[in-house]
């Protein structure tokens, strides 16, 4: 069996991932997100022994549908197409669920991918409001998990 390891990495590092995954055919520019470079942004990878077959990344930022001082946003989550479907990103989310919890941050939330919508669900994770477009992406949720503090 191969070692499965999730890192912290610097925000370079899920472009690979970012760029086969969530912005097929389009410019490398385009998998920079800003406050990628930020201090509060922490960016995580998941490594098929040496190679990085997953990534996601968690921002500082409020949402202001939610009243609540210290929020997360998650962005970026991919896992390789074909790696995909075989609980990897599930790995992935809880690593980032624990990260979380090691924090004094209450409630993480994200634009969710309508198709991603089920994925998020078996995780604890909850849809808040009607759906909405992302140009040049799809249709999108608001979606968001509370943790204790
Ligand atoms: C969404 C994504 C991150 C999920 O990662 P994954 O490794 O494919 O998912 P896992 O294999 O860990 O699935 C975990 C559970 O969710 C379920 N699941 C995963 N994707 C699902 C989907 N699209 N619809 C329904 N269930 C889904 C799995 O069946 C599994 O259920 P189980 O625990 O009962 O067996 C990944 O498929 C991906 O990168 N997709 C393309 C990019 C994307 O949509 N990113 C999210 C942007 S918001």
């Amino acid at each position: 069996m191969n070692k499965i390891t999730i890192n912290k990495i610097n925000y370079l590092d899920t472009f690979p991932v970012r760029s086969a995954v969530l912005r097929q055919g389009k410019p490398i520019e385009t998998c920079f997100f800003l406050g990628d470079d930020a201090v509060g942004t922490t960016h995580f990878g998941l490594y098929n022994e040496n190679n990085i077959i997953g990534v996601a990344s968690v921002f500082t930022s409020n949402n202001e549908n939610f009243d609540i001082k210290n929020q997360f946003q998650l962005r970026g989550m991919a896992i390789l197409e074909e790696y995909q479907s075989t609980g990897f990103g599930k790995l992935l989310i809880e690593k980032i669920f624990n990260f979380i919890e090691s924090t004094q941050v209450e409630l993480l939330w994200f634009n969710a991918r309508e198709s991603a919508v089920p994925f998020y669900e078996k995780l604890g994770c909850t849809k808040k409001g009607a759906s909405f477009e992302i140009p040049e992406i799809g249709t999108h949720f608001l979606m968001y998990k509370c943790f204790d503090v």
